[in-house]
């Protein structure tokens, strides 16, 4: 039997599974690891923890009895969490993979610190306009380059050592093949690159004074990019020689493996961040009329690329706090309790929870407002408010912020014709219901619930030519499930909604000010 093995790279944990041919998933296996938060806002991993998990679970997909004597993997795919900086130095690049060590642990793409650098960058490349008309983007801190010139500017002695800057799913690549290597999807998240040409873009290098050297060349998705080496076949049990693929960033190989792989297609994804991400035909970049901000959402490169055909791009708008809001609210003020429990909950309440709204920027925010400073809170509370409205508030705060970014993405031109949903949030009958409420779309779940990890596998089998497109691909393994209507509830929301998309620009000032 030939399997597809996917490989993603996540925030708290890699997952790795196989697929065969027919889209089934036999093995799947997760390894976890920490997040260091050394400061306020600051988010960073040792990628050396991300390859000592990838072993660890690619070890135990293989070793799965589901798999059986005669599974030979085709092919590798990987997908990982964006925008992530791993420095390497000359060592790691030009010897051997074996032994390649970080220079400083990753600064991670919810990493907060980098305000002042954005601001430089948006100095440095003509205004935030002119940005997004360059690289498709606006500077915000969770992008690449300006943790580079944050190292740059207060680790000197690091920086003057970094000979190579990789997104954190291609160092496992360099792991695994000992090819420096990225793909046109991770590298859209860089603001280093022209998601027009799908290349590097040489005005945004030379404008923030970046060596061109240190960026690695960037394929697409289902492009080979190298193949396991002996020293890696060791390591974690794949077959030497066997086929590693670009791969994407995971909202991308995310995209691919929910089938959201043409025009009109969106993915709602409500995992610790709430990701909208939308299928184009073309890079269409969010550049509104004067007066209002640009780059609220993000142009890049979509998956769905090959040699052949260097096509598809997306846009995306990402809501930092979703799910993880609700996390917040379980661990701070719930411990017993569980998620279905508060669900459950949340429920009991009538839409609109009685005035009652929760704004959910507890980490900052970056769409629908591209602001480090944001803050979160329930605003509207009486003494007649029960726990269960706190809970529902904040999954309709949450779904408010969603929906605004559905609806920015409709207002730059871009078809939203069907929606399907992913991550834990699609999980709950209420949440999914909530959804198809207020985007006032039905909503779509898929047989794959793996995400990323299968999105990467199937980039692996185009590469393998098990298909001849992804396209194909999704055609041979992806089924829609449940659809759920827009329902009756849908307008009672309107009056909730709007209260939330007005509060944050009202309260700014007044919660951002610092006294004395
Ligand atoms: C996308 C983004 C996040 C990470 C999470 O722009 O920053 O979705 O990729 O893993």
């Amino acid at each position: 039997m030939a399997i597809l093995l996917g490989i993603d790279v996540g925030t708290s944990s890699v997952k790795a599974l196989a697929i065969d041919t027919a889209g089934r998933v036999p093995a799947t296996a997760s390894a976890s690891y920490p997040l260091l938060q050394p400061q306020t806002g600051w988010t960073e991993q040792d990628p050396a923890d991300w390859w000592n998990a990838t072993v660890q679970a690619v070890r135990a997909v293989l070793a799965s009895p589901a798999l059986g004597p005669a599974a030979t993997v085709a092919g590798v795919g990987l997908s990982g969490q964006m925008h992530g900086s791993v420095l390497l130095d000359r060592h790691a690049r030009d010897n051997s993979a074996a032994d390649a060590r970080a220079l400083r642990p990753a600064l991670l793409w919810n990493d907060q610190r980098t305000a002042a650098e954005c601001s430089q960058i948006e100095r440095d490349l003509g205004g935030r306009r002119r940005a997004v008309e360059l690289v498709g983007n606006a500077p915000l801190t969770g992008f690449t380059l300006p943790k580079l010139l944050w190292v740059r500017g207060h680790e000197p002695h690091i920086w003057s050592k970094v000979a190579t800057v990789l997104m954190p799913k291609d160092f496992i690549r360099l792991k695994l093949t000992g090819e420096l290597a990225t793909d046109v999807g991770d590298a859209s998240g860089t603001l280093l690159f022209n998601v027009d040409d799908r290349s590097w873009s040489d005005e945004a290098i030379r404008r923030v004074g970046i060596d061109r050297g240190l960026l690695p060349p960037a394929f697409e998705s289902a492009a080979v990019t190298g193949r396991v080496s002996a020293w890696a076949a060791r390591q974690t049990g794949l077959p030497e020689g066997a086929i590693v693929v670009g791969g994407s960033g995971d909202n991308q190989a995310g995209a691919v493996g929910s089938g959201v792989v043409s025009p009109g297609f969106v993915l709602a994804t409500l995992g610790t961040s709430g990701v909208i991400y939308a299928h184009a035909e073309a890079p269409r970049k969010d550049l509104p009329p004067e007066g209002v901000t640009p780059g609220r959402l993000h142009t890049m490169c979509a998956a769905t690329g090959t040699d052949r055909h260097r096509r598809g791009w997306c846009v995306t708008g990402v809501t930092l706090s979703a799910a993880g809001s609700l996390q917040w609210v379980r661990d701070q003020l719930f411990p017993q309790s569980s998620f279905d429990d508060l669900l459950d909950q949340a429920a009991t309440v009538e839409p609109g929870c009685d005035g009652l709204v929760f704004l959910n920027y507890l980490t900052g925010e970056r769409c629908p407002y591209a602001d480090p400073a944001a803050r979160g809170g329930w605003i509207g509370l009486t003494a007649r408010h029960t726990r269960a409205h706190m809970i529902r508030a904040v999954i309709e705060g949450v779904t408010f912020s969603m929906a605004q970014i559905l609806d920015l993405v409709r207002s730059i031109g871009v078809p939203v014709r069907a929606v399907r949903i992913g991550g834990g949030g699609a999980k709950s009958a209420l949440w999914r219901q909530m959804q198809a409420d207020l985007y006032g779309l039905p909503v779509i779940t898929t047989n794959t619930e793996e995400g990323p990890a299968f999105g990467a596998a199937l980039l692996a089998g185009v590469g393998a030519n098990v298909w001849t497109s992804v396209e194909e691909a999704t055609r041979a393994t992806i089924r829609e499930d449940e659809h759920r209507d827009p329902g009756p509830d849908a307008p009672r929301y309107a009056e909730a909604r709007r209260r939330h998309q007005e509060l944050w620009p009202a309260i700014r000032d007044i919660v951002t000010s610092a006294r004395g």
